[in-house]
């Protein structure tokens, strides 16, 4: 038998992939451009193994076992991953062997983080581990089609998905535009946000929007091109005003093609337009853009804030929507917090008090990461 175990990180986008020209091999309709984050703080684990005595395929998730023969993203990944084994030659016991691969997430379900693509992204670097294969712009195209964000995964630091031309997805891959040491002061908050409604997943979300959006061709073809190349000169310039203008106009467009489509697909909630709007009211105070926010298809809000502003952005925000916890009270301590309010009624009108509702369930404070490794090979 032979085993490996490795870990991935989840990514987030900057510059958004929203739309498929091809659903089946997962090619997108524009480029994106993503941050990774550490894995210490989120990040799939996975361990592989493959044996002469295993009768079939199986797969657990978190502990559960996963239908994995049905499931055609797996099984695409798992086939490509061969196809490369086999077009390389050195692999150790024969493919025909079947594989038990167990993978968890360490981050909360419910924080409603996308977890698909530092799952996949795991799921494929570690098979490649398994079959002695080498990290490379082919193994991106193969994690794109378990998820087209997992492709972005495999890398560490600032990551751009190239949308390709070719017909086969051949030239639709990842690369890696700057190690996490490039910025490593480059941190995030997200805000996990209380949120009861059922949402239009991605894979449906971006299906709908292709079909019914008279935006999204225009903003694929005519401004994300240049949203990229600009992104990409900010972040080598290490130039936080554009890259958090930027990331804020991207997903603030994510957001328009959303509401473009028909029936339109909501994702952010009152407390994500709260929270945005507190962004903007707290640069301002500051006198420079200090935060970015992002919101992918869900509410919560992700930040980009450097590491010497997060104490004050923590306290101002723990300040503006407090979480069910008492931990804020101690962190606000000496830390001086500009005076901002939130201003559009999420305090009850009487009592001042932020309704139970408008509350943050709570805050992970992570920062930009490496990309997947293997911890353990037998
Ligand atoms: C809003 O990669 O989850 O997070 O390719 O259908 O699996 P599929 O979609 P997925 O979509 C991610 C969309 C996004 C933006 C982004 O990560 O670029």
């Amino acid at each position: 038998m032979f085993s490996a175990t490795c870990v991935a990180p989840v990514n987030m986008a900057l510059v958004k992939y929203w739309g498929k020209r091809n659903e089946e091999l997962i090619l997108p309709i524009n480029d994106s451009v993503s941050m990774t984050l550490d894995a210490n703080e989120m990040c799939a684990k996975t361990t592989i193994s493959a044996s002469e005595s295993f009768k079939q395929n199986r797969m657990w998730l978190n502990g559960d076992v996963v239908p994995f023969e049905e499931n055609a993203r797996l099984m695409r990944c798992l086939e490509g991953v061969h196809r490369l084994a086999l077009a390389n030659g050195a692999h150790k016991f024969p493919l025909s062997w079947k594989v038990h691969i167990a993978s968890y997430n360490n981050f909360p379900t419910a924080a409603g983080l996308a977890s698909s693509a530092a799952g996949y992204a795991c799921l494929v670097y570690t098979l490649a581990r398994l079959y002695d294969l080498p990290l490379n712009e082919e193994l991106t195209t193969i994690a794109r089609q378990g998820s087209g964000s997992a492709c972005r995964s495999l890398y560490g630091g600032f990551v751009h998905w190239q949308r390709g031309s070719a017909s086969d997805g051949s030239d639709s891959i990842a690369v890696q535009l700057a190690p996490a040491e490039h910025w490593p002061n480059m941190h995030m908050l997200i805000l996990v946000v209380n949120d009861a409604r059922k949402k239009t997943g991605s894979t449906k979300g971006m299906q709908l929007g292709v079909k019914t959006s008279s935006l999204i061709q225009h903003r694929a073809k005519e401004l994300v091109p240049q949203r990229v190349k600009d992104l990409m000169a900010a972040i080598d310039a290490r130039d936080f005003d554009t890259f958090a203008e930027i990331t804020m106009k991207e997903s603030n467009q994510l957001h328009a093609i959303c509401l473009d489509t028909y029936p339109p697909c909501v994702y952010m909630n009152d407390v994500s337009h709260a929270i945005a709007n507190f962004v903007h009211d707290y640069n301002e105070t500051m006198g420079a853009l200090q935060a970015a926010y992002t919101f992918d298809a869900g509410p919560n809000a992700c930040l980009y804030v450097l590491a010497e502003n997060v104490p004050r952005l923590l306290a101002a925000i723990q300040l503006a929507f407090p979480n069910d916890s008492s931990q804020s009270v101690e962190y606000l301590k000496g830390i001086p917090v500009p005076p901002v309010e939130v201003k559009n009624g999420l305090r009850d009108a009487a009592t001042g008090h932020v309704n139970a509702k408008n509350m943050l369930k709570y805050i992970i404070h992570t920062k930009i990461g490496a990309g997947p490794q293997q911890l353990s090979e037998e």
